[in-house]
């Protein structure tokens, strides 16, 4: 007897691993059924459950008890049981309800894209590009911060921070003393001088990557150029304190940015040292292994590069594939 599980999303079946969580199981379907997710991170022990942009319903809670569960549930915090129907796009009820968390996103976080080193590849803008309104219904004050240098690399605008607390977890899982953390409450929240001291870490650079917002961005690449102008390369070192595997960001001959490579759902594949992002920035100190392939959905694909690869559960299934039609034909064109 399998020991898997079967849960069906969005009207897709898969047999997965018991007491996954329902993104997950959902991530292993791929394309548009996986829920947003803004604050839960793959590689960040306990992440997850603060933003609620992966709101799902789920109509059929087991093949036990096929109750519905009442309300819309975090699909990052909530594990899949045998039988389970999960709705995620195909209920209007979802997309009302993330519409709702968007606005409610983006009442303190500012518009402006325009100068925002993360435009292109955030996020939150994705999020607004989907569900957002062209108006905000919201009239008080917003909060806002003046910007703080942690250390002479990263740069944090509090104003953009949507507190997923992703920087938290990766501050607090690559030290071995918790300095850091979101200070005050309610709408006094916010990343504060904790995190300045998470700086003399060799890994500390890697909360720019898990930023969902700008609200990290790596001063070495401030204003340097917008991403959708740069070339992302996959290249290797040979490095003493990390994998030494990156994305280098070329613009023309000049390596703009380091990166840590990101998979399909935007998580850091492996964290990477300070020095591999912010310290070798020559061709020379690189072994290149070719293009990046990033989604041609992308912006930052910008009609340069093949498409990632369809997930092996979806290529071995002919009921997926035909699920995943459109984003196959979407996925294919050049
Ligand atoms: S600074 Fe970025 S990673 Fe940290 S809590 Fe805010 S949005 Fe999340
Ligand atoms: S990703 Fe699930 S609550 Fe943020």
């Amino acid at each position: 007897m399998s020991d898997k599980v079967k849960v069906t999303i969005d009207g897709i079946t898969v047999e997965v691993e018991p007491g996954i969580s329902i993104l997950n199981a959902a991530r292993q379907i791929g394309g548009d059924v996986v829920p947003p997710a803004m604050c839960y991170y793959s590689k960040l022990e306990g992440s997850g459950g603060k933003c609620r942009t992966c709101l799902v319903k789920v109509s059929k809670g087991s093949e036990k008890d096929p109750r519905p569960m009442p309300k819309l549930v975090a699909s990052c915090r909530t594990n899949v049981m045998d039988g389970m129907e999960v709705q995620n796009i195909t209920s209007p009820e979802v997309v009302e309800a993330r519409k709702g968390v968007v606005e409610i996103l983006l009442i303190n976080h500012p518009l402006d894209c325009p100068i925002c080193d993360q435009a292109g590849e955030c996020h939150l803008q994705d999020l607004a590009f989907e569900h957002g309104s062209e108006a905000t219904r919201y009239e008080f004050e917003r909060r806002t911060f003046d910007r703080i240098d942690i250390g002479d690399k990263i740069q944090l605008h509090m104003t953009r921070c949507i507190l997923c607390y992703r920087c938290v977890y990766t501050a607090d899982q690559i030290t071995n003393n918790r300095v850091h953390g979101v200070l005050g409450r309610g709408d006094a929240s916010e990343i504060s001088t904790y995190i300045e001291k998470a700086i003399d870490n060799d890994f500390s650079g890697n909360v720019i990557d898990v930023c969902p917002v700008g609200a990290l961005t790596d001063r070495t690449f401030r204003f340097k150029n917008r991403v959708w102008f740069t070339k992302p390369v996959d290249a290797h070192r040979d490095c003493p304190t990390c994998s030494g595997k990156v994305t280098l960001w070329y613009k023309g001959a000049d390596v703009l940015r380091v990166t840590a490579r990101k998979d399909q759902f935007g998580e850091a594949e492996e964290f990477i040292c300070n020095t591999c992002r912010f310290d070798t920035k020559q061709t020379g100190d690189w072994v290149i292994e070719g293009p990046r392939n990033i989604s041609n959905n992308s912006v930052i694909s910008a009609n340069h590069y093949e498409t990632l690869r369809p997930l092996p559960v979806v290529q071995n299934n002919a009921l997926l594939q035909e699920a995943n039609k459109e984003q196959f034909e979407r996925a294919t064109k050049f």
